[in-house]
């Protein structure tokens, strides 16, 4: 894995957008693997910028969320699907057909999870995978435990995540118990190429489990190491611990 540390959240977020850049220039049809959460923000204000400059287009990206609560509809406001529209999808020229996010409200959650899967392969795998990192080592929303061959599906959000993202909603009781997730095996299989981002120093542990630790069930980032072109772009409050272990 390559490891790379920036200033800040703005550097965190241009060289992120630049690897973005670099995908659509090299494949206008390009395939992106995308995530949310507060850590991607400022790559998607910096993709906005890009477009708006005219640097670039996405007309022919076809795009892939990673996951979704279960049981909020795609209009409400803590959905990933109200997310995407307000941090990126209503700025650019996206086409809807060509944007998947997994239905959290689908009537057949099975079904909705197995259509998901065969929607990335039919479109012939993610060129590249941006991920996030949880506190507790969790990509997408695959919690410890999970294991490396999973596909997408639904999963129980461990406890830590939904104090975690409690901050975004009323209150803790609010948060979804369940989402779907695209699995391990589906980013590890399925993707050319994985950025992973992390800033601040709350992640600080979380980047030096993943870092240090072999592939292992408890720290799902861990499983990142089975594949071969991962980039981790940290920002220095979470490279910190990293750079207390070195000197
Ligand atoms: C969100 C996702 C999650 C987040 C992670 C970090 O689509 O896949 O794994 O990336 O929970 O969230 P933030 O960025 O809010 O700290």
């Amino acid at each position: 894995m390559k490891f790379i540390v920036v200033q800040n959240d703005q550097e965190m977020s241009r060289a992120a957008a630049g690897h973005v850049v670099r995908t659509l220039q090299e494949r206008a049809d390009a395939v992106l693997g995308l995530a949310t959460g507060s850590t991607p923000v400022g790559m998607y204000q910096e993709l906005v910028r890009l477009y708006k400059l005219g640097g670039i287009d996405f007309s022919q990206v076809t795009t892939f969320n990673l996951d979704e609560y279960v049981g909020l509809s795609s209009n409400h406001p803590r959905s990933y699907h109200v997310y995407m529209l307000n941090h990126l999808f209503s700025h650019v020229n996206a086409v809807p057909e060509q944007i998947y996010i997994p239905d959290g409200n689908a009537p057949d959650l099975k079904k909705e999870c197995e259509a998901y899967d065969q929607a990335i392969d039919h479109a012939g795998g993610i060129d590249l995978q941006v991920l996030g990192l949880g506190i507790n080592g969790h990509i997408g929303f695959n919690e410890p435990g999970s294991s490396p061959e999973g596909r997408t599906m639904v999963v129980q959000l461990a406890e830590s995540t939904i104090q975690a993202n409690s901050r975004f909603f009323d209150n803790p009781a609010s948060v979804p118990k369940q989402a779907i997730t695209v699995g391990i095996g589906t980013i590890l299989n399925c993707s050319r190429q994985i950025i992973l981002l992390a800033k601040g120093e709350e992640k600080a542990q979380a980047v030096v489990n993943m870092m240090h630790q072999q592939p292992n069930p408890a720290n799902p980032a861990s499983y990142l190491k089975l594949h071969k072109d991962v980039t981790v772009i940290v920002d220095e409050q979470a490279a910190s611990m990293m750079t207390l272990m070195t000197t």
